[in-house]
């Protein structure tokens, strides 16, 4: 087993596992039911409540969930303004609970585009909850991957190592790369979230969409994770031997 491999599944053992969520399919959930996109973000929003509960029974040590993607400006006016009502209405609802679970709450993405109420709401939530050292929490808000990378490579002032670049792309809150990735609502893409700290993720797609998603998926999605052979590009030890 390469020196690589090893250090990816020793540190696995050892801080619990990164699960990444992008979240979809509230609008086609509202549909269904004959309501505005609108509803389905709001039920979604409980979603994330059964989720977090969900990631700290199973041990999840971070969790980053997909919430607004730099592309989604592109959405109607009232759709956008309702997404960031419920930002900062769950950011200022859940955080003091967070703190009682010792979540630690962060958010990644821009935030020089978003309405200062909302900016104010998240510098409030990770204040109050910096000290959580349970589950990390982490809200893509405004996200892009390629921007986030774009962004890294402007502070490069010399050569880096994967671990280095790892490192300055999230140096305000250090992170492990992802484990498993999960999409919700049957799409199979990745839709510019985390690329470059999902390179040797798991993928996992359901059916189920955002809104009907539950702990007992997340456990679906967790033991099909723990069923997976992960070999970060090597081969097995009986293999080798
Ligand atoms: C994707 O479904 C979902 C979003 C773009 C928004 C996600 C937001 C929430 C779950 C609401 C609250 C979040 C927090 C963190 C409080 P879609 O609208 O693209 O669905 P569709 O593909 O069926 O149209």
């Amino acid at each position: 087993m390469r020196q690589s491999s090893l250090l990816h599944s020793s540190n696995t053992m050892q801080r619990g596992l990164h699960v990444a969520i992008i979240m979809d399919g509230n609008g086609r959930w509202a549909a269904a039911r004959g309501l505005p996109r609108t509803a389905g973000h709001r039920v979604g929003a409980e979603a994330v409540r059964r989720t977090i509960q969900g990631a700290i029974a199973s041990g999840i040590t971070t969790l980053t969930l997909y919430a607004f993607s730099t592309d989604n400006w592109k959405r109607p006016v009232a759709e956008v303004n309702e997404l960031m009502r419920l930002f900062r209405l769950h950011l200022l609802k859940e955080a003091r609970q967070c703190t009682k679970q010792g979540i630690r709450l962060t958010i990644i993405g821009r935030r020089d585009r978003l309405p200062s109420a909302v900016r104010m709401a998240m510098e409030a939530a990770e204040a109050l909850t910096r000290r959580g050292d349970k589950l990390h929490l982490r809200i893509a808000i405004d996200y892009s991957a390629r921007e986030a990378i774009l962004q890294t490579i402007g502070k490069i002032t010399a050569p880096l190592s994967r671990e280095e670049f790892s490192a300055l792309l999230n140096s305000d809150t250090p992170v492990s790369e992802v484990d498993l990735l999960i999409r919700t609502s049957g799409e199979q893409r990745l839709s510019d979230f985390l690329l470059w700290e999902s390179a040797y993720a798991e993928l996992y797609f359901t059916k189920v969409l955002w809104p009907d998603f539950g702990q007992q998926d997340l456990l679906v999605a967790l033991n099909a994770y723990h069923a997976r052979d992960r070999r970060f590009g090597s081969i097995q030890a009986a293999e080798a031997a």
